[in-house]
């Protein structure tokens, strides 16, 4: 048999995009000026933020990349071999490699032809994984896109006829609003085809005295994740937040099924961000709303499917019933 090496390909084709300081500098304006005042998730992962997620991984607390790791080492074979043979493998994220790879190694050993796609909007982190993959299994074929997800999944799905799963792990998903995934995976769903299916990781409901401690460890390390927004913002904007007089609130939302973090003030005080020419006022205990982390039921997760145009056809859970790794066929 003939081993056929190829080099990556990747296309960055966000040049069309807002220049994302301004665009960070807007949102932090407008979040901090409006009431009760909030800063978007997807501030949290610059440069020393994704490093601190990484660290939260590996926490004991932190159940979700475990669970979902035991998945995937437990039935990625079972995984593979629900999609149609040589199922192009699009990844939205370029995600920690080592869950992905768990998934790759299956397809390389059932496939004659793995073509493996991950889209990130962070050229560097795709750059990197990239790299590291191609070394690693040189007969995967990688072609990947750095852009915004709905743009990436455009432009591979454009030229595409052999079927494709959209894999989306770690429970990302969470991070939406139940309206705004279902909303998502309709958009996506618009991009497929009858052969196409969506692999998606989905954190389950479950007691507060497991979620909560996985959202505020006992090292601290989330709430460094959380306090490194506002070092952010004094980095990039030029803001004055003393960390120290904030701290990091997780709670579980029992009704609405989420986590919902917050930074509280510990003082009355005025904040001045320079570039966004403003000045903020905080009183004591007045919280700052930074992140809302839903998790589904198996209700939610089969009205999530039917919502948004597909069938949870297969569904794997670890031993203790705490994470789900969804297959969505279209419908
Ligand atoms: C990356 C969105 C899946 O919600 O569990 C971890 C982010 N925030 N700890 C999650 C996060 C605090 C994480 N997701």
């Amino acid at each position: 048999m003939i081993e056929t090496i190829s080099k990556p390909v990747i296309t960055l084709s966000h040049a069309n995009q807002e220049n994302p300081a301004y665009v960070f500098g807007r949102d932090v304006s407008a979040g901090l000026n409006s009431s009760p005042k909030r800063l978007s998730s997807v501030y949290f992962y610059d440069g020393k933020g994704s490093r601190i997620f990484e660290q939260i991984c590996d926490l004991d607390e932190y159940y979700l990349t475990r669970k979902e790791t035991e998945i995937l080492r437990k039935s990625a074979h079972d995984i593979i071999g629900s999609l149609q043979h040589n199922t192009h493998l699009i990844e939205l994220g370029s995600g920690s490699s080592t869950k992905t790879r768990i998934l790759l190694e299956a397809a390389l050993a059932q496939f004659t032809r793995t073509r493996y796609s991950p889209i990130d909007v962070s050229s560097e982190m795709l750059t990197k994984s990239v790299n590291e993959l191609s070394r690693r299994y040189p007969q995967l074929q990688i072609e990947a896109v750095a852009d915004l997800y709905e743009k990436g999944l455009e432009n591979i799905l454009r030229s595409e006829d052999t079927p494709v799963c959209i894999m989306w792990l770690g429970s990302s998903i969470g991070n939406l609003s139940r309206q705004e995934a279902s909303e998502f995976l309709l958009h996506v769903r618009s991009d497929l085809d009858a052969d196409d299916s969506v692999l998606l990781g989905i954190d389950l409901r479950k007691d507060a005295s497991i979620l909560e401690p996985a959202y505020d460890d006992a090292a601290g390390v989330t709430a460094a994740f959380n306090l490194n927004l506002l070092d952010r913002i004094n980095r990039e904007v030029g803001g004055h937040f003393r960390t120290e007089k904030f701290h990091h609130q997780a709670v579980y939302n029992v009704v609405e099924g989420r986590i919902e973090m917050y930074l509280v003030s510990e003082i009355d005080q005025e904040v001045r961000i320079d570039k966004l020419d403003t000045n903020i006022h905080l009183n004591k205990n007045e919280k700052i709303l930074t992140e809302y982390s839903y998790k589904y039921s198996q209700s939610e997760i089969i009205n999530l499917a039917h919502s948004s145009g597909f069938q949870l056809q297969k569904q794997w859970l670890d031993e203790s019933g705490w994470f789900s790794l969804n297959y969505f066929k279209t419908k």
